[in-house]
């Protein structure tokens, strides 16, 4: 098997893709803005694919590259550094983790932007993808159960919660779309896969409920209607995917676990 560059391989998706990789009998190399010891037969790369700093030498030797590194803003210019520079390398097959809805939330006004901008950049970012002139393979995730957690964590910081109207979403376990990744990484290169999403759609109430009751704390919540067209398509489920509801753990399981690891800390 070839040598395998994970870029964002120190996140929440990348650090369940590593290990999976590995044991599939890759050889494997991490890139990050940051210095890490090598270990346990994978290799870490110094770079920044917003600057390009450091991606050449990341690329090099790398026959196929999965893309999971990715922030709030500016994953077009990310994924754009990365594909030039594996162009060059003549890298053959370039693997994406986008969004689900990416291509359904209409990003037009500054409101829209503010909220969901990320979603036009990820679109943006899957078009660099997809026009790389390399073999590639994309696939759209629903939001990790993680990233629900995370935000519940900081609303809950609140007295009362501001919580948006008819929102919902189907978070999707991160080790589950993680090994679907590298399932796709393995196989034949296969443009837009069909998305990933988890097993419920949830308004958002039910999910600060479900985090509420877990840690045993008690808020108000209170609707907010957000503005804006990207918002409206929203709140129709353009970020659901209900047919592709095939992540197997629940929210509730998630916390579970969450819970009784916290617990036993
Ligand atoms: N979280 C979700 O709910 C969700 C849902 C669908 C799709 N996705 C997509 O899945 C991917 C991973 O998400 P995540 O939640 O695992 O993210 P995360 O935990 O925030 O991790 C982000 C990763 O990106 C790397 N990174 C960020 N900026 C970088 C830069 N300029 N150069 C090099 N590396 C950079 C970080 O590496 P260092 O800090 O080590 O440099 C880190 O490993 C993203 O593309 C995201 O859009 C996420």
């Amino acid at each position: 098997m070839s040598l395998i560059l994970v870029t964002g391989g120190t996140g929440t998706l990348g650090r369940q893709v590593v290990p999976r990789l590995r044991d599939a009998g890759g050889e494997i190399r991490v890139l990050s803005r940051r210095a890490h010891e090598d270990a346990d037969g994978i290799e870490y790369m110094p770079g920044d694919l917003a600057t390009g700093e450091g991606i050449e030498a990341a690329v090099e030797g790398a026959g196929i590259i999965l893309h999971c590194a990715g922030s709030s803003k500016g994953d077009e210019d990310k994924a754009l550094n990365l594909a030039r520079a594996a162009s060059r390398a003549g890298v053959q097959h370039l693997v994406y983790i986008s969004v689900v809805g990416a291509d359904r939330i209409p990003v037009v006004s500054g409101v829209d932007r503010a909220m969901f901008g990320y979603f036009a950049s990820k679109l943006a970012a899957e078009r660099v993808v997809a026009d790389s002139g390399l073999p590639w393979t994309t696939l759209r995730a629903a939001q990790f159960h993680d990233l629900i957690l995370m935000v519940a964590q900081q609303m809950a910081k609140l007295p009362v919660i501001p919580v948006p109207a008819g929102i919902r979403f189907q978070p999707v376990d991160a080790g589950e779309v993680a090994a679907r990744l590298v399932e796709l990484a393995l196989g034949a290169p296969a443009g837009l896969v069909p998305d990933m999403a988890g097993p419920r759609v949830y308004e958002v109430a039910d999910l600060l409920r479900g985090y509420l009751r877990a840690r045993r704390k008690h808020r108000l919540m209170v609707p907010v209607r957000l503005p804006g067209k990207a918002a409206r398509a929203v709140r129709a489920g353009a970020n659901l995917a209900p047919q592709r509801a095939v992540g197997h753990r629940t929210w509730e399981d998630f916390l579970a676990e969450r819970e009784g690891a916290r617990l036993a800390t």
